[in-house]
């Protein structure tokens, strides 16, 4: 039997991805999946705010608060077991997950991207740099990617992605809109094929000796 999904999410800022998985929880789309805590490393995120208006155990964690990353992890392996998490969503964490928590979790932290993986991905790729350069490369088309956590950025496989247009006369802002809108749907989407086993999170890679 397939086990119910115990949702730890990350988040550090407004939680608006955050706020879409729990109305999809909330709404019956999403089932046999509960979120069970919310961290956040920093005290001021609408995630931490959104996770107490709904009852769920949030904490601010940071490393500031402890000696050593060592301890801060520790701490965060600590609050996961306690809450029996065995999956850890990513909404807008802006800090890199250190690997303690990637082997412990191997395949069972998932992350959004507002682009469409493997492009404009990587170290610095985050908030309006994205979809600056998505603009500056001229492409017509940007998106979101849903994709496994792996030790470095951006770069885990991607499980679930869908093409957004760039317009005419868009900002980063406008295009940042509209790839939000579609985050919306995509990460409950990518959320209800994981907890129904239609997404699977452990498919070994296919090792190929040809580069791509
Ligand atoms: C989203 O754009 C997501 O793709 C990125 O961080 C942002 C989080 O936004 N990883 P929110 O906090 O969910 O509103």
């Amino acid at each position: 039997m397939r086990a119910k999904l115990n949702i730890a999410v990350f988040a550090s800022g407004k939680g608006s991805n955050f706020s879409a998985i729990i109305d999809a929880i909330e709404a019956g789309t999403i089932r046999e999946a509960e979120i069970v805590l919310v961290v956040s490393n920093n005290s001021d995120a609408g995630a931490l705010t959104i996770a107490r208006n709904h009852g769920i155990p949030a904490m601010h964690l940071s490393e500031a608060q402890f000696g050593s990353e060592g301890e801060f992890c520790e701490k965060l392996l600590q609050e996961l077991h306690n809450h029996h998490a065995n999956i850890i969503v990513l909404a807008g964490y802006m800090k890199k997950i250190d690997p303690t928590i990637i082997r412990r979790f191997t395949n069972r932290i998932v992350n959004i991207h507002p682009a469409l993986l493997p492009e404009f991905g990587g170290r610095g790729m985050y908030g309006m740099n994205v979809h600056r350069a998505v603009l500056a490369s001229g492409a017509s088309t940007s998106g979101a990617s849903v994709h496994i956590v792996d030790e470095e950025y951006d770069h885990g496989r991607v499980l679930l992605q869908k093409p957004v247009p760039v317009l005419p006369g868009d900002t980063p802002e406008t295009l940042a809109a509209r790839v939000l809108a579609v985050e919306h749907k995509l990460y409950p989407e990518a959320i209800r094929l994981i907890a129904e086993g239609q997404l699977a999170l452990d498919v070994e890679q296919p090792t190929s000796s040809t580069s791509q």
